[in-house]
């Protein structure tokens, strides 16, 4: 009796045990949530299964307790069965996982497992993914970085040790008394006197990067007007733009309130028309212009430089980045130092600075974001 109930149970049990395992077969890819409700469908299904047939045989006499415990427990069986071969099946997937992330080698490229995955896991998978590609573009801009500071450390040792030598030779030279005739002892001194002001400024530009890279620049943001923002940088480079027969305007509205450090804002300004007037040929224009909309405001500097190469655009607000002229040792020389720090103070501000070849020569603009003046 009972052993014909066991059989009827198992054989029933093991066609859905089948058809449940092709299911979860097709939906290997699916998530773990419906194979957990497989499992249960399965469990269920087998026991109703047992019953039925139990009842349509109407085998059920004497032993209601002994038939209903054998079918719950044959249906049990299956049920745990199933969820066996559930349970690997994620296991060994979520190792195929694990093992991908314990391969990968020390370039970060990430190979998701191959196969079907569970949903959940292909979700993790795909995020992994992400993360690593994350992980490789961090590690490059690190690398990038780390090369311009170690340049910027090698012209930097260069550049301090070549003029200190020359000034060292100078005073030797005064000291000695070698030099002695008028002429050459103040052109002695008005050279000193240069190349110490060079070297301060130089100094000085390296203290200001560093502070901007350590996030340690402290802005004091008031409202100040844009247009004494100009006037005051252009006041400043005025005797340049002379020296170098540089026609320098400013155009800007008389009152265009901005919520700034004037002094940061004015230096990055200053270092953009500097540039401009450094290289842009006599009798060339540079013109500064302040402009706004509802959202934004843009201080931008024209110059008649005669374009930079189309292969140095993005590298020009580089630390140490300095162009072919740049790089040549004469007065016009510079340190590569007055873009980086502009795009330092300008980010602070959380403003945005680009270059773009236009005209006679390229216009940088810096932009703002028009802040609501403070309560
Ligand atoms: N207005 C400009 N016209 C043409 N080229 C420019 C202009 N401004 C910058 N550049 C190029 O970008 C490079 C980097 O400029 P940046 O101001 O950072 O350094 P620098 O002027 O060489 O030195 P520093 O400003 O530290 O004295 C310059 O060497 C130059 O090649
Ligand atoms: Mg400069």
């Amino acid at each position: 009796m009972i052993l014909q109930i066991i059989a009827v149970t198992a054989g029933l049990g093991l066609v859905i045990a089948v058809l449940g395992l092709t299911v979860l077969w097709l939906l290997r890819g699916r998530s773990i949530g419906v194979m957990l409700a497989v499992v249960a469908v399965v469990t269920v299904a087998a026991t109703l299964a047992g019953v039925v047939a139990i009842t349509m045989e109407m085998i059920i006499d004497g032993h209601p307790k002994d038939v209903v415990l054998t079918v719950v427990a044959i249906a049990g069986l299956v049920g745990i069965g199933v969820a066996l071969v559930v349970a690997r099946q994620v296991v060994a997937a979520s190792r195929k996982l694990v093992t991908a992330v314990e391969e990968v080698p020390a370039t970060l490229d990430f190979t998701p497992p191959q196969g079907p995955l569970p949903a959940e896991l292909r979700t993790i998978a795909h995020a992994l993914d992400q993360a690593y590609a994350r992980l490789r573009a961090a590690r490059q801009r690190e690398q990038a970085l780390e090369g311009a500071r170690r340049e910027l450390v090698a012209w930097v040792s260069h550049d301090l040790r070549t003029p200190l030598a020359g000034m060292r030779a100078m005073v030797e030279a005064l000291e000695d008394g070698v030099v002695d005739d008028t002429a050459t002892v103040s052109r002695y001194h008005n050279q000193i006197r240069l190349e110490v002001d060079r070297l301060a400024h130089m100094v000085d530009d390296l203290f200001e990067l560093s502070r901007i890279h350590a996030g340690a620049l402290r802005l004091s943001p008031r409202r100040v007007g844009l247009g004494d923002l100009v006037a005051d940088a252009l006041a400043g480079v005025e005797a340049l733009a002379m020296a170098k027969g540089v026609r320098l305007t400013g155009d800007t509205p008389p009152v265009l309130p901005v919520y700034a450090d004037a002094a940061e804002l004015g230096r990055a300004l200053r270092n953009l028309v500097v540039n401009a007037i450094r290289h842009t040929p006599q009798d060339g224009a540079v013109v500064v212009r302040a402009t706004a909309d509802d959202a934004t405001v843009r201080l931008s500097v024209a110059d008649a430089c005669g374009g930079i190469p189309e292969d140095d655009l993005p590298r020009v607000f580089d630390v140490a980045f300095r162009g072919e002229a740049a790089r040549t040792p004469g007065p016009d020389r510079g340190a590569g130092l007055g873009l980086a720090i502009a795009r330092g103070i300008v980010e602070a501000h959380e403003g945005a600075i680009a270059v773009v070849n236009e005209g006679p020569g390229c216009r940088f603009e810096i932009s703002l974001p028009r802040a609501a003046s403070p309560a």
